[in-house]
């Protein structure tokens, strides 16, 4: 029997992350073709398709409206995918978005519930988690190699983003914040690794409210640029998670995972790329060897949704999967864990 063709692609929304997702999606052309190139700005996704040698270049309506279409993948700023994604979903279109897949729980359960009513696939980013490091830590984990986890950290904490990115004031809005921008990768790979989350506690601020972008504007922010908290896994594990735009520099672990026979390091999961490290208890930190298998990158989740759709069994970026982990990051910033006053506080005379 001969192959069955690619799926049909259109990207919606060409800014600065689109040319990952072309490239990575132009490296499996047997389950995906690129077809078009939308974007509100429709001169930005001119610019990606002669770029990348895309057919057609569109406005959203116009790709939405194009029965060849089977996938669209939303590449808007944050606080649009809920609005876009709902319309890619009515349009007939399966949908792949960027993360989060929402910025509200509410709108990412209307999203699915939309999905399931119409029987179209979603799948949401990020695709890190099935990238060789992690699923080696998860195979690590589940043979046993660090006895039963019990606690995990995971930190994400700089001040680049106002520096390298085009235009990053919707990084400092609601709808941005650090735990919707980075928390997916740290909570899908933690999810991953130990199961879904059963509770969370935190506490959050507005550290650092006022900066420069790079390109001299000041930027404020809106909305909580650093929290701490704890995630409750259903397993009984407890982790620690830090997730901060006002750190300058720190030698923080990025995820650590911490068994009753040992403990687990793992390289940063938005990178795809990097060493496993694994110690036993009271033996010395060792790299595991580097996985085999496919390497992928950012975008991989829509080959593998596309694959999914021609084997007729589950995607592994599912919506589920980002519903999940989007629950856990309202909860971060919902909750305002009890705090508990000091007594000893005044009068405490520290002495140089
Ligand atoms: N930039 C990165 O390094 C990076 C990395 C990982 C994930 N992401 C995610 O990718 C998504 C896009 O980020 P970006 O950095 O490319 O942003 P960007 O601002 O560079 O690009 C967004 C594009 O979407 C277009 N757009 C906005 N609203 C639209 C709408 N309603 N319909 C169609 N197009 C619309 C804009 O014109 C713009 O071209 C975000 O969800 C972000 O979290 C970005």
């Amino acid at each position: 029997m001969p192959d069955p063709d690619p799926a049909r692609v259109a990207l919606l929304g060409c800014g600065d992350i689109a040319g990952q997702y072309l490239t990575e999606l132009a490296r499996h052309p047997a389950a995906v073709e690129v077809t078009t190139c939308a974007d509100l700005d429709v001169e930005r996704a001119r610019a990606r398709a002669t770029e990348f040698g895309i057919a057609k270049v569109a406005l959203p309506a116009e790709a939405l409206a194009d029965e060849s279409v089977d996938i669209v993948v939303n590449l808007t700023p944050p606080v649009a995918h809920a609005g876009v994604s709902l319309e890619i979903l009515r349009a007939g279109k399966h949908l792949y978005s960027e993360k989060p897949l929402a910025t509200t729980l509410a709108d990412g359960v209307a999203l699915l519930d939309e999905a399931g009513s119409r029987g179209l696939r979603v799948g949401c980013a990020p695709d890190s988690f099935l990238s060789g490091p992690i699923q080696q830590a998860r195979e690590a984990v589940d043979a046993g190699r660090i006895g039963r986890p019990v606690a995990a950290f995971a930190a994400f904490a700089e001040r680049s983003v106002e520096s390298w990115h085009p235009n990053p004031a919707f990084f400092f809005a609601p709808g941005g914040g650090p735990v919707l921008d980075m928390g997916p990768y740290y909570l899908t790979a933690l999810v991953a690794l130990l199961g879904p989350a059963e509770w969370v506690s935190a506490q959050g601020d507005t550290l650092v409210p006022e900066r420069m972008s790079r390109h001299g504007g000041p930027l404020v922010a809106s909305t909580p640029t650093h929290v701490s908290g704890t995630v409750g896994f259903a397993s009984g594990a407890l982790a620690t998670v830090i997730f901060s735009f006002d750190v300058h520099h720190t030698h923080l672990p990025r995820i650590e995972v911490y068994g009753t026979d040992g403990s687990l390091g793992l390289p940063d999961p938005n990178r795809y790329q990097g060493a496993v490290e694994l110690v036993a208890a009271g033996g010395e930190w060792a790299e595991l060897p580097p996985p085999g298998g496919l390497e992928i990158h950012r975008g991989y989740g829509v080959v593998e949704l596309a694959q999914a759709l021609r084997q007729d069994r589950p995607h592994r970026a599912s919506g589920a999967l980002a519903l999940h982990v989007l629950d856990v990051m309202e909860g971060l910033l919902r909750s305002s864990g009890e705090r508990v006053a000091m007594t000893t506080s005044e009068p405490l005379e520290l002495a140089a």
